[in-house]
């Protein structure tokens, strides 16, 4: 098919809620490293890896092979079965967490919102409770719960909530739920959360869940306490933590394996999708022994820890081990974001904040920074977008407004690709008429 008749194929065949990018719907082809082949011949830098999926790399060699031999030997049977690609992806996870958090056993599913819905499910039957605090700024999915978690008018389809959820300030320094500023705050946005709960629960909560680094709404990084005191009041009122690892797992953020690492807390139960398989879907929620316990009969995902997604995964882990994924997201995120703060430095009046952790970094775009006006940029967001499209760098947007460019790159990126994405992030920036 030309790329023509793939947009009008997508317009007739796939719903209008089915979301796109850019103006006119970019088709592609295929996809090799950090490169993506459009329909119509065009090629892009991939600096988004199709929503931080593409951990590794595109077709990475691994991974490809371990898909093929896997899809011939056993493509499927559930979990009603146990084999090899399952129990070695869980044994390889259960070794990728620090010893202290006693978490060591799986339940794999296919998609970030069921990881997420089963961690519920799990907070629930381990406390006795129902009642849940999530983020705002927070994104947990597309199921019923999972929208009710969400802190995001955005991406609330529909304004009917499951009940019992409460959503605290969101950690962000940018801007400040509460108009203060780090470290005079003394986190105000931690510290609220024993507010929320004493006045808007029954104080008996089933748990906390909350993405280390927020994705969706724009790559916020809390402030480095943040965690500590949030979690601590939680405990203190019964409740468990659950740490939405899918975005910021798998070495995303650099030096660790997991988000919450960087912030000196220990979770009760993690979830992960996105980056597990380099794009195959395969997602899983992670807890201890004890917590997993709890649930009082058996469930199904009948799509979880399918063989072939999982042998993706176990290649992409063990790819990962070997490459030292973890240093090479610190080291090349280091790079990432000294180019970002360039940038910045040439327009810096409408690039307000650079931001994130590792191979996660994002530029928020405000209207006079210099000025003290932050009001979300979204006309110059749009044209900046147009333009590395034009140019030939995928990115990704994020943020309660859109203003905000994610820049998240497969992880086996090099310093020469990451230095020709940022030239071109630069020159688009110059021609939608940053300042
Ligand atoms: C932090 C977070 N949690 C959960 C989800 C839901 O994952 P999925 O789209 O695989 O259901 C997402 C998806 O973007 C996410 O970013």
């Amino acid at each position: 098919m030309t790329a023509d008749e793939i947009r009008e194929k997508a317009k007739r065949f796939l719903m209008p809620s089915v979301i796109q990018y850019y103006a006119e719907n970019l088709a592609v082809e295929s996809a090799a490293g950090l490169r993506v082949r459009g329909a119509d011949g065009k090629e892009y830098l991939d600096f988004f890896g199709g929503i931080l999926t593409v951990s590794l790399a595109h077709g990475q060699a691994d991974v490809v092979n371990a898909v093929q031999v896997q899809v011939q030997r056993l493509s499927h049977l559930s979990t009603l079965y146990p084999n090899e690609p399952i129990v070695a992806v869980a044994e390889l996870l259960a070794g990728m967490m620090p010893a202290e958090t006693g978490i060591s056993q799986s339940f794999f599913v296919a998609s970030g919102t069921e990881a997420d819905e089963m961690a519920v499910m799990l907070a629930m039957s381990h406390t006795g409770r129902s009642e849940l605090i999530a983020l705002r700024n927070g994104y947990s999915g597309r199921s019923a719960l999972a929208q009710s978690l969400m802190g995001h008018a955005n991406w609330r389809v529909l304004p009917q909530q499951i009940a019992g959820i409460k959503h605290a300030a969101q950690p962000d320094c940018y801007r400040c739920p509460f108009g203060l500023t780090y470290p005079n705050c003394e986190l105000r946005c931690a510290k609220d959360l024993e507010n929320l709960i004493q006045y808007t629960t029954t104080g008996q909560i089933a748990g906390f869940l909350a993405e280390p680094v927020q994705g969706v709404g724009g790559f916020v990084v809390p402030p480095k306490e943040y965690f500590e005191v949030a979690v601590g009041i939680v405990r203190k009122y019964g409740g468990v933590f659950i740490a939405d690892e899918v975005q910021t797992g798998f070495g995303r953020t650099g030096e660790h394996w997991w988000g919450w690492e960087h912030f000196g807390v220990k979770p009760d139960i993690v979830t992960m999708a996105k980056g597990i398989a380099n794009g195959l879907p395969a997602a899983n929620c992670m807890t201890t022994p004890e917590i997993a316990r709890s649930l009082p009969r058996s469930t199904l995902s009948t799509f979880g820890g399918s063989p072939v997604p999982m042998a993706a995964a176990r290649a992409t882990i063990e790819t990962m081990q070997r490459e030292d994924i973890r240093g090479r997201s610190k080291r090349l995120g280091t790079v990432l974001r000294d180019g970002l703060l360039a940038i910045q430095a040439r327009f810096p009046h409408t690039i307000g904040q650079v931001r994130g952790l590792g191979l996660m970094q994002a530029i928020e775009l405000v209207v006079d920074e210099k000025a003290g006006d932050r009001t979300p940029n979204t006309d110059l967001t749009a044209r900046i977008f147009e333009a590395t499209r034009r140019r030939g760098l995928l990115i990704g947007k994020g943020g309660r407004w859109g203003n905000v460019f994610r820049v998240a790159p497969p992880m086996l990126i090099s310093e020469a690709e990451l230095a020709e994405g940022l030239g071109i992030l630069e020159a688009s920036c110059a021609e939608a008429g940053a300042t």
